[in-house]
């Protein structure tokens, strides 16, 4: 089909949006300089597959933050689970789990993503969340493949 494209020149540092690709809701994340270093910072023993083992996103895409870019994540916002939609939480106490990195939390059986997508030992969901492909026309455009 016709390739789907994201405008993200509104995005603010913080915000995730979702956009729809084939069906699917896409989530665009602008992490700051801090969500970066606490994602890259956290512990690979806490996740299920730290690195990314289990392919959940093109081969292109590499590293504890599973993006082109170290500021934009781009991921499949439905859960590994069951699929249900994870709610955002990005603050460092917004959900109760020591050194909570920011994520995202699946209210549904209580699953735990960090902000790449990866997820947390000992919960329901079996992967990471899905990261599609994409690439970037400039700085601005998110052109979904
Ligand atoms: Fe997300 Fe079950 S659907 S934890």
């Amino acid at each position: 089909g016709a390739p789907v494209r994201a405008d993200i020149s509104q995005l603010e540092p913080g915000q995730r949006i979702t956009v729809e690709w084939r069906g699917r809701p896409v989530w665009i994340i602008s992490r700051t300089e801090e969500m970066i270093e606490r994602t890259e910072n956290s512990d690979p023993g806490r996740f299920s597959d730290p690195d990314s083992e289990r392919p959940q996103q093109p081969a292109y895409i590499t590293g504890p933050l599973r993006s082109s870019r170290p500021e934009i994540g781009v991921l499949i916002g439905i859960c590994t689970h069951l699929g249900c939609s994870p709610l955002y939480r990005p603050e460092p106490d917004a959900v109760d789990m020591d050194d909570w990195p920011g994520g995202f939390f699946c209210p549904c059986h209580g699953s735990y993503f960090d902000l790449a997508g990866r997820v947390f030992r000992n919960v329901p969901a079996p992967t990471n969340l899905e990261v599609p492909p994409y690439r970037f026309e400039g700085d601005d455009i998110i052109v979904g493949e």
